[in-house]
């Protein structure tokens, strides 16, 4: 009997309560740790930091950011600026989206620390995110390496900081909110790197060699993440169905600013006009094309049932509705 976690992690149990549907998925997440232990990266060993076509100033233009990968990137201000200035805004903006998803990561760490705390040995959850925390650790170590490299980068969003402790809370009391939150700050960032992937050799190949591993190693972080949100939103426990289904858009809300714009102190850095700021999240059409980035966690919320009516109005108050995707990561296609 374990003391922290949802009472449907307990597998034999579910097995028996469940059948066919239980089985089912603790097969898939035992092929996830399978997964993991043929296939991981090592931050060291493969990636070639000292290769001189990674070196930095070896392909400076590289650094330059993909116009359909970034919000500042496709607009008009950005394209205009002479290259030396696109290449440092590019350097100072890649270097904080990896100083943001390496915070992240500490958080999502912290929680599944707290999360596996009380799993039972033997349980596929524990051996799972046992493995899914190394690959985080990792992750953290390979983006450090880039900061050093291209930074400096800046402390970090001051609400990230302040709620650094919200996720191994979360995953104590709500672990359905806690997998909802990994579920948010994994998928859109896999979205950007996706696309930053699809412009090809004009991004500088150290980024793209760290991108790619951090893309291919996600895939199976996100696949549990939506087995466990499957399997585990109560579908019978109307309140609390309620109460996630609240939460799912406003954690999406809170996170996109961090995720997708650059920051107040960027914005002073590099004297970007205030209009051009506005337009960068302002407008209706910059609203669309944010929403594009939560095709894939609408389609959840509907998979597990968290679209009831107060829920949609509430996802359309916040700018964040829209379309469904048919299958993951098909909103990289239509943003592109
Ligand atoms: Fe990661
Ligand atoms: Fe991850």
């Amino acid at each position: 009997m374990h003391a922290v976690g949802p009472k449907s992690v307990d597998i034999d149990a579910d097995v028996d309560a469940d059948g066919d549907e239980a089985r089912e998925y603790v097969e898939n997440v035992r092929l996830l740790s399978e997964g993991s232990v043929r296939r991981s990266f090592d931050p060291y060993t493969d990636i070639d930091w000292d290769n001189p076509e990674f070196a930095v100033e070896a392909n400076e233009e590289g650094w330059i950011l993909p116009a359909a990968s970034d919000v500042m990137a496709r607009h008009p201000w950005y394209q205009g600026l002479p290259t030396e200035k696109k290449i440092a805004i590019g350097k100072y903006r890649t270097a904080n989206m990896c100083k943001v998803a390496l915070q992240n990561e500490c958080v999502l760490i912290s929680g599944m620390a707290v999360f596996n705390f009380g799993l039972p040995v033997g349980s596929p959850e524990f051996e799972y995110c046992t493995h899914e925390m190394i690959e985080e650790h990792n992750h953290n170590l390979m983006f450090a390496e880039l900061i050093k490299r291209i930074g400096p980068a800046e402390p970090g969003p001051m609400w990230l900081r302040r709620g650094r402790t919200a996720g191994a809370l979360a995953a104590a009391l709500a672990p359905n909110l806690f997998f909802m939150i990994v579920q948010v700050v994994e998928d859109v960032p896999d979205c950007m790197q996706k696309m930053i992937l699809r412009a090809g050799d004009q991004v500088h190949p150290l980024l793209r060699n760290v991108i790619s591993i951090h893309v291919a190693e996600e895939s199976r972080h996100i696949s549990f993440t939506r087995e466990f949100l499957k399997k585990n939103v109560p579908p019978k426990n109307p309140l609390s169905k309620f109460v996630l289904s609240m939460a799912f858009p406003l954690i999406i809300r809170m996170s996109s600013r961090v995720l997708l714009l650059p920051s107040m102190r960027f914005y002073r850095k590099f004297d970007v006009p205030k209009d051009v700021q506005r337009q960068m999240y302002g407008t209706p059409e910059a609203a669309q094309y944010l929403s594009e980035f939560f095709t894939d966690s609408r389609t959840l919320a509907h998979e597990i049932g968290l679209m009831n009516p107060v829920a949609k109005a509430l996802w359309k108050m916040l700018r964040i509705d829209g379309g469904r995707s048919r299958f993951r990561s098909e909103p990289l296609r239509r943003a592109r």
